[in-house]
């Protein structure tokens, strides 16, 4: 594995490979790998002969007040851990490197960035828009992987890459889970031993919300009530939403219909978690 620091460093080694025909799967992180991050590399490793994983933790997706400073950060275990799936080039920029100035251009998502963690953290998405076209324009042509857990994301990513024509394929892989059920995220390492018993209650909440669809309930309201009933056992957990909407536009107007997704998001103490699951829902009629 080649680790990679500069811009056009890794620029000229994913141009050389693809002059021989030799395409590229991408794995946008911010580190602190856990299983959910590693299968995405696996699925990169598998559709693609080179794969390449970035590490960087990007400030613009954080509002003052949020847990920049603190986000986990294991460099050398990183590191091990991509080495012994096979990736073949790690980019690990600095700040300075992606920023030497600051930003004066942001890519900036209506639509689907708008509502659910858009109105909560109004300044995440573009953010997350603005880096990820960053790091498409620097890695150039290929398949890139995000994870379906965060799939409010998946869209922002998935419109801004269309409405900009840039040449990638935004490729959604399951939620991967601890046996308990909690979504995988580097953020739990932030729950005390309580708030890690109660956490599961965020899966079981999109159980209950895919229990009332598959009893035939159509109303999102109805579909929300019983998740957030869920989440309201859990005394340590805050629900920030809970919501049962198209999964395209992320709304609901009227009846759910066709490709659904419950999404839920809630603090517990330090910790903000959110959960969806795609292979828990089917269209719905
Ligand atoms: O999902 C993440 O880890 C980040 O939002 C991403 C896509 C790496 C952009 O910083």
């Amino acid at each position: 594995m080649e680790t990679i620091t500069t811009i056009p460093e890794l620029r000229s080694r994913l141009d050389a490979e693809r002059e021989t025909g030799r395409g590229v799967g991408f794995v946008p992180t911010m580190g602190y790998l856990h299983a959910g991050h590693l299968s995405l590399v696996e699925a990169a490793l598998a559709d693609n002969p080179v794969t390449v994983v970035s590490i960087f933790v990007n400030p613009l997706q954080f509002a003052e007040g949020e847990d920049l400073g603190a986000y986990p950060r294991d460099p050398a275990a990183d590191s091990a851990q991509c080495e012994a799936l096979g990736v073949d080039c790690l980019f690990v920029p600095s700040a300075q490197q992606m920023y030497p100035r600051p930003v004066a251009t942001r890519v900036e998502v209506s639509s689907v960035a708008a509502p659910l963690e858009g109105v909560l953290r109004p300044h995440h998405f573009a953010g997350v828009a603005t880096v990820v076209a960053k790091l498409f324009s620097i890695v150039g042509p290929c398949r890139a992987y995000f994870g379906d857990k965060d799939w409010q994301q998946v869209c922002v990513v998935r419109r801004m890459v269309s409405d900009l024509s840039i040449p990638v394929e935004v490729v959604a892989c399951p939620t991967v889970r601890e046996s308990d059920g909690l979504a995988m995220s580097s953020r739990n390492v932030y729950l005390s031993a309580e708030e890690r018993r109660q956490a599961p209650v965020l899966r079981a909440a999109l159980d209950a919300g895919l229990d009332a669809i598959s009893g035939g309930e159509r109303n999102p309201a109805v579909v929300e009530a019983a998740m957030r009933a869920v989440v309201g056992r859990a005394e340590l957990a805050s629900l920030d939403y809970a919501a049962a909407v198209q999964a395209d536009s992320l709304v609901s107007e009227g009846p759910l219909h066709g490709e659904v997704r419950l999404l839920v998001a809630a603090r517990f103490g330090r910790a903000r978690l959110i959960d969806n699951d795609g292979s828990l829902i089917r269209p719905v009629c």
